[in-house]
This record gives structure tokens, sequence and C-alpha cells, in this order.
């Protein structure tokens, strides 16, 4: 059994078929991209698997349990982290509350009793975060406000994560903090899954990946021969409808 299994998964919005049949899992601890162009259906999928999207067919089944039959606040209680696209923080709040909020709306339900301890390791593991620990999220510069949506993600303890472009727009030096924070999450053998629209980064942190095109995964399998492959290079390079 998968950690998460998505099977001939169909999301639609406003009437539209976005996505078609994809078929996906990931299994405990493991690091897995989805790795498509702008518009081809990453963050529907993930939105999906929150319960955030419509789903007119097919099935997600986290640790065994039917994630389509759930309401949306209950997916993060059984265990899945999600950081947004666009980052989406609570404002008007500190990066401190940002962890907080979660524990407080969701912990006891997830069997968390101690939420200093939660939030002080979630610090341990973003060192820049410290001394923005009491800033508004408004004054975050971009990637720490990326390391604070992440951070926010990990606050109920998630087994899986799921990382919506966590290197999307960030200086280089700064993709390479992020690229180091997520080898520590999954040395702490928690599972993610990453959309990324640049293959590049793909190989050095994920060990398997997918290649959503139009809203069907088109291949899949190991990260370094999937980014030389010159039909998935001509298909990341193309236009677009
Ligand atoms: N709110 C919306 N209304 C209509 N179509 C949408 C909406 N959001 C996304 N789409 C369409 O769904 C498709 C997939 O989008 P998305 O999942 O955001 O792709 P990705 O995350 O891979 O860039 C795109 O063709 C996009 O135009
Ligand atoms: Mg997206």
């Amino acid at each position: 059994m998968s950690l998460l299994e998505l099977s001939k998964v169909n999301a639609s919005i406003a009437g539209f078929d976005i996505t078609h049949d994809i078929d996906l899992h990931v299994e405990a601890g493991e690091a897995v991209a989805l790795v498509g162009r702008n518009g081809a259906g990453k963050t529907t999928t993930f939105r999906s698997i929150m319960g955030l999207n419509t789903i007119d067919s097919g099935s997600i089944r986290f640790k065994d349990e039917e994630l389509t039959e759930l309401r949306p606040e209950l997916i993060p209680r059984r265990g899945i982290g999600y950081q947004p696209e666009n980052r989406d923080l609570f404002t008007g709040m500190t990066v401190d509350e940002n962890f907080r909020l979660p524990i407080w709306t969701s912990g006891e339900a997830r069997g968390i009793d101690d939420e200093d301890a939660v939030v002080e390791d979630i610090f341990e593991l973003f060192e820049e975060l410290r001394d923005r620990r009491h800033a508004n999220v408004e004054n975050l510069s971009g990637g720490q406000g990326k390391m604070t949506a992440i951070g926010r993600a990990m606050a109920l303890q998630p087994d899986l994560l799921l990382l919506d472009e966590p290197l999307e727009g960030l200086a280089p030096v700064v993709v390479e903090n992020l690229k180091r924070y997520i080898h520590e999450i999954i040395e702490r053998d928690i599972a993610v899954l990453i959309a990324e629209s640049n293959a590049s980064h793909v190989p050095e942190i994920v060990d398997r990946m997918y290649v959503i095109e139009r809203g069907e995964i088109v291949a899949d399998g190991d990260p370094e021969d999937l980014v030389e492959d010159q039909e998935i290079q001509m298909l990341m390079q193309g236009s677009g409808e």
C-alpha cells in the first residue's frame, strides 16, 4: 500500500476538464516530483489532493483512506501538509504565529501536545527565519516567505508534504538554501511531492519524477534519465497552447 495513491483522477474547474486519468503514487518517506510547464495541471492536482478542487471521477487514497470523501479541513489532520504556490500566508500575523495557527485549530485532532516543541523544531530547520520570528509576514523577502509557507505546512507534523513550486522566482543563492532545507526535510523521513515547472533542479532533489502535460501524466521514472530525454526536453520547452 502506497502512502498516497491517485487513480484515474479527473478534476475540473468551472466545468472545464483539467486533469485526465491522473495515476500517481508516493511511498512513505519518498521524494517525488511532478514536473510540467505552466498550465499543465500541477496546482490542480495538488488542490485535488487537498480537497480544494472538484473531482469528477477517480480515487485519491492516503494511508488507505479515501480523501475525496473527507471534508477539506480534515485532510491536513490526516497528515498532509501543503505549501500553496502563491504562499497564501496568514497576513497581519508574524512568522511564529503562522506556524502556530494550524496547531491552534487542528493540533489536538492531530495529537500534538507540545506546541512549543513543534515550533522550535521548525525554526531549528529554517535557521534564516530565526531572527524574523516576530516579523509580520508582509515584511518578508521572497525566500523567507517560501520558507514560512513550508514551515507552516510542517506545523501538524505531516507524513507527506506537498510543495508547489518552492524554488520558483527566487535568486540562485536562495534556491540553493531551499534545496538544502528540502533535503533536510526528506532526511526527517517526511515524504515530499514537489511541483516544478523547471526540471533542472529536480534530479538533485528527488528519487522519482512524473511529467505532466495538458492534464495527463505522460512519463514517469528516474529524474536523471527523464531530464536528459530529448522528447521530454522538447515538451518542456514547447510554447504551449
Ligand atoms: N480558476 C481557473 N479557472 C479556469 N481555468 C483554470 C483556473 N485555474 C487554472 N485553470 C486552468 O487549468 C489548467 C491547469 O492549471 P494549473 O493546475 O494551475 O497548472 P500548473 O500548476 O501546472 O501551472 C490551465 O490550463 C489553467 O488555465
Ligand atoms: Mg501551478
